[in-house]
């Protein structure tokens, strides 16, 4: 078996990557990843000594290169996680968040129906589904919620998602889709807000919360995301949707107080900072589906998963200097300096 996973070099492909290469030892893995931004290539270190894994650098854009590598390694099956992925920037430039998502999505489904493949999976998000209101919380995510979309990032996976039924409906594509809520762990980019937090307070600086902080976001461990997608691809079935969540729901000044007292740090570095535009109020998954269809459950518990992120980040600093050096500071600089 020869697995394709896109955006291998990112957060959670390659936590995928490394699940694979412990979990399915017989498979093959390529990871095709440009290394935007986002990606840290050092992330693949460990990956790049087993014989059974090849990095391409490619963007999932160009048709071209994408078609000369299904040519030669001719994926059985494609998990995509090639994405631009951050909320904030896709307010700032939403016309990259269009051709990545969107056009990057197309261009891969086209090499699966040229070279033939037995399963394509789009990893997409909760947050096609929009928001949820605070003052409902018997309201969850199901996979008839409608797509209702608020910022350009969600819009623009929506619009992939819509285009994956589109294959399998009109080609007979057989195309999975998963919907994920907001993921933790090793190997995140420091912009999203759990990483973000640690960094800042490891580092005393103060720890921007946008709004009031009541907005609440649903977490989960992302090995346990990365088993729900191995579920679907092992057990799911082609033209299905999944939601994968844990009801983990938490506010983020909920999560920010649990960073700062598992460093040690003083509650005296939050920060109320100017709200995100459009900000979605509430996100949570029912993942009844996947757990009775695919038997899959996550098994991290918050409590535990974030202490063991925060301790992998203080065990990675050299990791977490390699993304906030460079472009990361004018990012920064540009977001934060002027959001009081
Ligand atoms: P990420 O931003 O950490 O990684 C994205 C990866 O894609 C990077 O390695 C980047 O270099 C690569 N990439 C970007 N544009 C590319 C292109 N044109 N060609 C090839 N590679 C390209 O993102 P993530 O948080 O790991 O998210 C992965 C996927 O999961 C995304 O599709 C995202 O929408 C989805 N998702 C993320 C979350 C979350 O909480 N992070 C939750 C649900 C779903
Ligand atoms: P984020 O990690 O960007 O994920 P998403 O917007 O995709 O859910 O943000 C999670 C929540 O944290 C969201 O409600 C916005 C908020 N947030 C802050 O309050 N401050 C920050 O600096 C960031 C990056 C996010």
């Amino acid at each position: 078996m020869t697995i394709l996973v896109t955006g291998g070099a990112g957060f959670i492909g390659s936590n995928f990557v490394y699940m694979l290469l412990e979990e399915r030892p017989d498979s093959k893995t390529i990871c095709v990843d440009e290394l935007t931004y986002a990606a840290n290539i050092h992330t693949l270190n460990d990956a790049m000594s087993y014989d059974n894994f090849v990095f391409y650098k490619e963007d999932i854009r160009n048709r071209e290169g994408i078609n000369e590598i299904f040519g030669k390694e001719h994926p059985d099956v494609v998990v995509n996680f090639a994405a631009e992925s951050h909320v904030d920037r896709s307010i700032e430039n939403p016309a990259i968040f269009l051709e990545t998502n969107i056009i990057g999505t197309a261009v891969l489904m086209d090499a699966c129906r040229k070279y033939g493949i037995e399963r394509f999976h789009q990893v997409s998000t909760d947050e096609v589904y929009g928001d949820l209101p605070l003052d409902r919380p018997d309201l969850f995510f199901r996979e008839d919620t409608p797509i209702h979309t608020s910022s350009p990032y969600s819009t623009s996976k929506a619009s992939a998602d819509l285009l994956a039924v589109a294959y399998h409906r009109t080609y007979g594509l057989p195309v999975t889709i998963s919907r994920c809520s907001n993921n933790y762990g090793p190997f995140q980019f420091p912009e999203k807000l759990i990483p973000l937090m640690i960094n800042n307070a490891i580092n005393d600086k103060p720890l921007p919360v946008y709004g009031e902080g009541m907005n609440v976001r649903d977490w989960l461990y992302v090995k346990d995301h990365c088993y729900g997608i191995l579920a679907v691809l092992e057990k799911g079935k082609a033209g299905e949707v999944y939601n994968l969540g844990g009801h983990n729901e938490k506010a983020n000044i909920e999560v920010v107080r649990i960073i700062l007292s598992e460093l040690g740090k003083p509650e005296t570095l939050i920060t109320y900072v100017t709200d995100r535009k459009g900000h979605d109020q509430r996100y949570a998954i029912d993942p009844s589906k996947a757990m009775t269809e695919l038997g899959w459950a996550p098994t991290t518990m918050f409590r535990d998963g974030i202490k063991l992120t925060i301790q992998w980040y203080k065990d990675h600093m050299d990791w977490m200097q390699e993304c906030t050096s460079g472009d990361y500071l004018k990012y920064y600089e540009k977001m934060y300096g002027n959001r009081q």
